[in-house]
């Protein structure tokens, strides 16, 4: 025989030499949940993730950097007694937030902070948008008003240190209106990363028992993408794009590679892909019933998503993985 393709996988140094994508913890972007108590709580419905406190928030996001983990971007979990209808505590310059970014910067200046901008820890309808019931008695989810909020959001968090904000709302025009408010405030160096493809997704379940915040009434398919759409996707990146995005997001990650990888060919942005609650989930699960190797599939499944396209991934597993690649 003349051609072998193994020969290229006998041994790992001539493996490592042909490998085309190698995982580092530059890669990552931790998730953190924190919430006002003092305690940090593990979360019921996320085994093996923390809602820290301020203190157990800064403590984990340097061990994370120390790891060579370069960004955290924050979930917050907000007291009932402060969500209301117009989700106002979203951008009170005091909140949960905007303290944790200040904590944080001061703890460690290098460390890069995003926050997400969406409504819906702060919202008590549990919906990314501002909810009014119309005529019909249906629920609907108000897109320019809601933009309007988003915008005062994301202006607290650039007041308070924030080097990205996140849109994760799926309003329409929102990053065009964000950045013209974050401009208009001098915060010119403040970057957008954009949920550009963000899937209504029974992925996302853990999480909103980690916060608390699903919707108390309805679905959210009125603005997140309905999974069989891919050229949807790519209408949402364009748009995201010229409206001014730093960089754009598909979620969730494992699904939906053919997006990523789509994504990938139809812009030169940055592509951030985000391994979510559910997919971190499958994996811890069945690694708990001695099913699967966790480390081994996670790495296989963060490479995969590399693979695919993803310039950076959200992942709980971020500071366990950038500690298995050292
Ligand atoms: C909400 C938001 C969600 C996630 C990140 N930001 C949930 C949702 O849209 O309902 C999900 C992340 C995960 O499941 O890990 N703006």
């Amino acid at each position: 025989m003349h051609l072998r393709p193994r020969r290229n996988r006998r041994t790992p140094a001539i493996r490592s030499l042909v490998r085309e994508t190698v995982l580092s913890p530059a890669d990552f972007i931790l998730p953190l949940f924190l919430h006002e108590d003092e305690v940090d709580v593990p979360i019921a419905s996320m085994p093996g993730v923390t809602r820290w406190s301020l203190a157990g928030l800064v403590r984990e996001a340097g061990e994370a950097h120390a790891l060579g983990v370069p960004a955290v971007v924050l979930f917050p979990k907000i007291d009932d007694a402060l969500k209301s209808s117009d989700a106002a505590e979203c951008y009170h310059s005091e909140g949960l937030v905007p303290r944790a970014i200040r904590a944080l910067k001061a703890a460690h200046p290098t460390l890069c902070v995003i926050t997400d901008v969406a409504l819906d820890p702060y919202n008590s309808d549990g919906h990314d948008g501002l909810v009014e019931r119309d005529a019909a008695g249906e629920l609907q989810i108000l897109n320019d008003e809601t933009v309007e909020i988003l915008c005062r959001q994301a202006l607290c968090h650039a007041r308070a240190g924030a080097d990205i904000v996140s849109p994760s709302d799926m309003m329409d025009g929102r990053v065009a209106a964000l950045r013209h408010a974050l401009d208009r405030e001098g915060f010119q160096q403040v970057s957008i990363l954009s949920y550009s493809a963000k899937y209504a997704s029974a992925y996302y379940g853990p999480f909103r028992g980690a916060l608390d915040s699903a919707p108390k009434e309805g679905d959210k398919k009125t603005y997140q993408m309905d999974p069989a759409n891919a050229r949807e996707a790519i209408r949402e990146v364009l748009l995201d794009e010229a409206e001014g995005a730093d960089m754009v997001m598909v979620k969730p990650a494992g699904p939906y590679l053919d997006i990523i990888a789509r994504v990938r060919e139809v812009t030169t942005l940055p592509v951030a892909a985000y391994q979510v609650s559910g997919e971190y989930l499958m994996i811890e699960s069945a690694a708990a019933a001695g099913w699967l190797d966790a480390k081994a599939v996670a790495l296989e499944s963060l490479t995969g998503i590399k693979r695919a396209g993803a310039d950076m991934i959200l992942t709980y597993y971020a500071k366990r993985a950038a500690a298995w690649l050292a």
